[in-house]
């Protein structure tokens, strides 16, 4: 009889090496790793030390060598461009194969960066897999993210070639990428020698003579390469994510223990066999699209989709139940936010009872808190399981689940149940003490952390220590705050930094602070990230003007808010600002920023004891309900 989830979870602690060495057997490996976990170099870990594989052929070749290549392997449906269009696992080898022939040409080799900044086409998973194919490490940059923030990523990867695309389309709007690529090599230190860019009909990129070269005609043009074999710790990629401070970091991702934790958690995890058709609706620039859209779902055989759409106004609330209907979609992954997009749409549903969703199995959700109403709202529209799971960039996939593949724990609204097998999640307190069942503090996972999580920063060993591993020794700092219960139950309640979560999206309130504190009349500000019954919190900016400066408010509110728009880009949905006479602090100086959340979230709080001067705490209620806050 197969294992229950306690009994596996307790194997993974006990004899974490035999359980990951098992996994591991799923993978088809070059050479097989000398030791499954090499701890000589803590805390720094590295598993699978000595293995040899290519994850690229683990997620496409392979499939084509066992029987599957006449299988779809990725789904590309675009409602706002009106395209369908599907690969088999044969087709995507060529595909990726010659892709991988035109970057060799152009002297990508083993361990080169590559940096992507692409739209949701199926030549953005053929980008990343070709790196795989050569080993050359890819990044991929979403493209929600302005010009600067690309060329922060460029200076810190410093890849040789980028590969984007003429535009990208949100609804209906083109947004060209080219002339935003273009602006960030300019502002980047670091100049890749070429870029790969793919025409796409709806805007046509204008080339650079020497540097720029065709992606559609380098293709036809190419010999297909095969793959070559990487170390398991070899670096697969790089993912930049919100640190505390402007400065992004560049979270590592190996070869080995990546793909076996992908494809142990897809069928763990999700509970999802070969063949079967799984889509996670989110963006190849985020971690879900990198493990979930990519690399967990083809690794597994299995069908994946690529949607270039939204959940709603592509073309309406239906969208994703006719996604679902049309593919036989069996497992699905999404943001709550989504969810609660289609909700404020279609409150009662009725655009899902004109779907036949009978393959549907199972939902699950991830990327921030799932408030209970929206996961009510959602089994009792879908009549299948709804599943939270709580997991972050770091980590690359499930910290803690309920297990579907392993056995289903009973739901508790608002928990995403237990640790996964791997994880050991402890809460502790200021002192580094394991609290009580119930009590709130640090979410920490124990360390090793299991296969799949990041090694390292890119290049920043020592900010990887000093962010993550040096709070309580022994232990990785998640950034969550929350408590366990007496089931073992995992409660995520908020950050304990100054990370918000906008739309499923991570941003750091420190990042936007220091675009806009560059603002020439700004003296100072603060921003908070206020509840927001759409997208979960949204950015708001309080701002000081430098004495003496009179401006017409609704024009400077205009500027920040461009500026903003500018230098991190769309995806931060910065759109509230008000300009208030000081900022609370203490008399130590330290900004009262959670005292400023409570207030524009409605919610009770207490004067700080510490706090320089009470009677402003007044006047920021009434500038945050002056901006529909408070
Ligand atoms: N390229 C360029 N711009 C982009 C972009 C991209 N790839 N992705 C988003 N943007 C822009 C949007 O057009 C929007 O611009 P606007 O302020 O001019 O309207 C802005 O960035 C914010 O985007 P988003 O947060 O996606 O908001 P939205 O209002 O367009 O859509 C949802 C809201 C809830 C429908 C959408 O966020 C969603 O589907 N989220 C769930 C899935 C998901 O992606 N989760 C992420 C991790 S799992
Ligand atoms: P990201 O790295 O962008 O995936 O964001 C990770 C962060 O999002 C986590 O550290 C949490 O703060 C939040 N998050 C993700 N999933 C959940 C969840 N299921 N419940 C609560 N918070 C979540």
């Amino acid at each position: 009889m197969a294992m229950g989830y306690k009994e596996t979870y307790k194997l993974s602690m006990e004899h974490p090496e035999e359980f990951w060495a098992k996994a591991a057997e799923n993978i088809v490996w070059d050479k097989k790793w000398d030791q499954v976990l090499d701890d000589s170099d803590a805390p720094f870990y590295h598993w699978f030390k000595g293995g040899m594989l290519n994850t690229c052929y683990n997620a496409v070749d392979r499939h084509v060598d066992e029987g599957r290549a006449d299988q779809t392997a990725i789904i590309y449906d675009s409602p706002v461009t009106d395209t369908k269009q599907s690969y088999t696992f044969r087709e995507l080898q060529d595909e990726v194969a010659r892709l991988a022939g035109v970057l060799k040409s152009q002297g990508i080799e083993k361990g080169d960066r590559v940096l992507i900044y692409m739209p949701m086409i199926p030549q953005v998973a053929m980008g990343m897999l070709a790196c795989a194919r050569i080993g050359a490490v890819h990044s991929v940059v979403f493209g929600g993210f302005a010009a600067a923030e690309l060329a922060t990523r460029i200076d810190d990867a410093k890849p040789k070639i980028v590969l984007s695309a003429s535009c990208g389309i949100e609804i209906s709007r083109v947004i060209e990428y080219k002339p935003l690529l273009d602006q960030a090599i300019e502002l980047a230190q670091h100049k890749p020698d070429n870029t790969l860019i793919f025409q796409r009909p709806q805007a046509q990129a204008v080339m650079l003579d020497g540097r720029d070269i065709d992606w559609q005609s380098a293709c036809e043009q190419a010999e297909p390469t095969d793959c070559v074999s990487v170390a398991a710790t070899d670096p697969l990629y790089i993912l930049y994510t919100s640190g505390t401070t402007g400065i992004p970091k560049g979270v590592v991702r190996d070869n080995g223990g990546h793909a076996v934790a992908m494809l142990w958690s897809m069928r763990n995890v999700y509970n999802v066999q070969p063949g079967e058709v799984y889509w996670a609706a989110s963006d190849v620039g985020w971690v879900v699209g990198h493990s979930y859209i990519v690399y967990g779902p083809l690794l597994n055989g299995n069908t994946t989709i690529i949607y270039e759409g939204k959940p709603v106004l592509t073309p309406d609330p239906g969208a994703f139940w006719r996604v679902i209907e049309e593919y036989k979609v069996e497992v699905m992954f999404t943001a709550p936010t989504a969810f609660r997009a289609i909700k404020k749409e279609d409150p009662k549903g009725e655009y899902c009872k004109k779907y036949d969703l009978s393959n549907f199995r199972t939902l699950f959700l991830a990327g921030e808190r799932c408030d209970s109403p929206t996961l009510a709202w959602a089994e009792e529209l879908l009549n299948v399981p709804v599943i939270d799971h709580w997991w972050q960039t770091e980590t690359a996939w499930a910290i803690a689940a309920n297990c579907l593949g392993i056995e289903q724990l009973p739901v508790k609204p608002g928990s995403p149940a237990c640790a996964v097998p791997g994880y050991q999640i402890d809460v502790l307190n200021d002192d580094g003490k394991v609290v009580a069942d119930g009590e709130i503090g640090s979410i920490m996972i124990k360390l090793p952390m299991p296969p799949g999580c990041l090694p390292t920063l890119w290049n920043k060993d020592e900010h990887f220590i000093k962010s993550y591993l040096s709070t309580h020794p022994g232990y990785y700092l998640t950034g969550d705050a929350g408590y366990k219960d007496e089931d073992g139950y995992i409660w995520v309640m908020s950050r304990i930094d100054d990370i918000i979560n906008v739309a499923g999206h991570r941003l750091s309130t420190g990042a936007i602070e220091e675009v806009i504190a560059a603002h020439p009349d700004v003296a100072e500000c603060a921003v908070i990230g206020a509840a927001d019954k759409l997208k979960g919190e949204l950015p708001v900016g309080l701002i000081v003007l430098k004495s003496g400066v009179e401006r017409d408010n609704a024009d400077l509110y205009k500027e920040v808010i461009a500026l903003v728009r500018e230098k991190i880009g769309p995806v931060c949905s910065f759109k509230k600002v008000v300009t208030i006479v000081r900022l609370p602090k203490t008399r130590s100086g330290k900004i009262l920023r959670g005292t400023m959340k409570k207030i524009a979230d409605c919610e009770s709080y207490k004067v700080p004891a510490t706090i320089d001067d009470p009677v402003i705490l007044d006047e920021i209620k009434m500038a945050l309900k002056e901006i529909g806050f408070a």
